[in-house]
C-alpha cells in the first residue's frame, strides 16, 4: 500500500494522517469544509514542531512528512487510495452514508477501515456492497503518538484484509490487537467503568474532579478520567457511552451521566473548545 485516504480531519483523522505520512504513506485528509482543513494543517504543524523540540524527529522528517499529507474537501480525491479510514463523527447513519458512497467509488482492493470507538464493524460493513473488505482499526488518542490500534473484524471480513491491516498497523511502528466486534471492543469496554464511577463519586459530592484526577494518578495512572475526557472531547466520550448503553440493552453500569450531558449542550467540550473539566483558555 501506497496510499491512505482519511475521512475526518479532526482529533483522531488529523493524528492517523499524521503517523502514516511518518512512516512513508502519501496520504489524502478528506473533511466536509475548509474550515476543518486549515485547523487539521494547523494541527500538523503544532504536532510536528513538539516531536522536533522533543528530539523524535529532525526539522526535514517533519517537513516531508507534511508534504505528503495532501488535504482535501472533494470526496472522489479519495478514489485512488488503497486504504480508507473513516475518522468523522460517532454516528451509525453518517458512517453507513460514507460506507456506501466509499463502495461505489474505489478500486476493488481498497480496504475500507473505520476508527469507530463503539459502533458495530458489522452494521458499518452493512452499508456498503463489498462488507468483506471492511474492519475496525481502532487507534487512540494522541493516534500519533499511542502505540494500540484494536484491529476488529467484522461479521464478514476476509482473513486477506486482516492481514492486510495488520501489515499496516506493523508499519507505522505500532502494536495492534485483534478484537471482536462487540460494543466498545475491549480497551472502551473496560474504559467505560473508568470514566463512568468517576461521574458518580463527583455527582455524589463525594469528591472534586480534581481530586478524584489527583488520587488516579498517584495509583500510576498517566492521566485521571477528568482530564482524559477533556483530550478526548466530552462530546465524542458522551456519543460512545451513549452507544455502548444502548447497545447493551441499557445496562445500568454504562448509563451516561446528566453532567455529561449538561457539559456538551453548553459546548464545554475540553481541550477542543477552550473549556472543559479544566480551562485551556491562553490565560489560564
Ligand atoms: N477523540 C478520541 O479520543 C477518539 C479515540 C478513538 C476513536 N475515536 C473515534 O474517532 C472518530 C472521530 O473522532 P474525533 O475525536 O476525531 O472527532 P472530532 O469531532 O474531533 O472530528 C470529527 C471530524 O469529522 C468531520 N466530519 C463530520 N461529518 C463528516 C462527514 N460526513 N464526512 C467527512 N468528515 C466529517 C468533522 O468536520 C470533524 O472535523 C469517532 O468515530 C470517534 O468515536 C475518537
Amino acid at each position: 500500500m501506497k496510499t491512505i485516504a482519511v475521512i475526518g480531519a479532526g482529533t483522531m483523522g488529523t493524528g492517523i494522517a499524521l503517523s502514516s505520512a511518518l512512516a512513508g504513506y502519501e496520504v489524502v485528509l478528506y473533511d466536509i469544509a475548509d474550515g476543518f482543513l486549515q485547523r487539521a494543517y494547523r494541527s500538523v504543524g503544532t504536532m510536528t514542531d513538539k516531536m522536533v523540540e522533543r528530539g523524535k524527529l529532525t526539522h526535514k522528517e517533519a517537513n516531508d512528512a507534511a508534504l505528503r499529507i495532501r488535504t482535501t474537501a472533494h470526496f472522489d480525491h479519495l478514489k485512488t487510495a488503497e486504504l480508507v479510514i473513516e475518522a468523522a463523527i460517532e454516528k451509525l447513519e453518517t458512517k453507513q452514508e460514507l460506507f456506501a458512497k466509499l463502495g461505489e467509488m474505489v478500486g476493488e482492493e481498497c480496504l475500507l477501515a473505520t476508527n469507530t470507538s463503539s459502533l458495530s464493524i458489522s452494521a458499518i460493513a452493512s452499508a456498503t456492497r463489498r462488507p468483506q473488505r471492511v474492519l475496525g482499526l481502532h487507534f487512540f488518542n494522541p493516534a500519533h503518538v499511542m502505540k494500540l490500534v484494536e484491529i476488529v473484524r467484522g461479521h464478514e471480513t476476509t482473513d486477506d484484509v486482516m492481514y492486510r491491516a495488520e501489515g499496516y498497523i506493523k508499519q507505522l511502528g505500532k502494536t495492534p490487537v485483534l478484537a471482536k466486534d462487540t460494543p466498545g471492543f475491549i480497551v472502551n469496554r473496560v474504559a467505560r467503568n473508568f470514566y463512568g464511577e468517576a461521574f458518580r463519586l463527583l455527582g455524589d459530592g463525594i469528591a472534586t474532579h480534581e481530586q478524584i484526577d489527583r488520587i488516579m494518578k498517584a495509583n500510576g495512572f498517566a492521566m485521571g478520567p477528568f482530564e482524559l475526557m477533556d483530550l478526548i472531547g466530552i462530546d465524542v466520550n458522551l456519543a460512545v457511552t451513549q452507544s455502548v448503553y444502548d447497545q447493551f440493552f441499557q445496562e445500568p453500569r454504562f448509563r451516561p451521566h446528566l453532567l455529561q450531558q449538561k457539559m456538551v449542550e453548553a459546548n464545554l467540550l475540553g481541550k477542543k473548545t477552550g473549556r472543559g473539566f479544566y480551562d485551556y483558555s491562553p490565560k489560564a
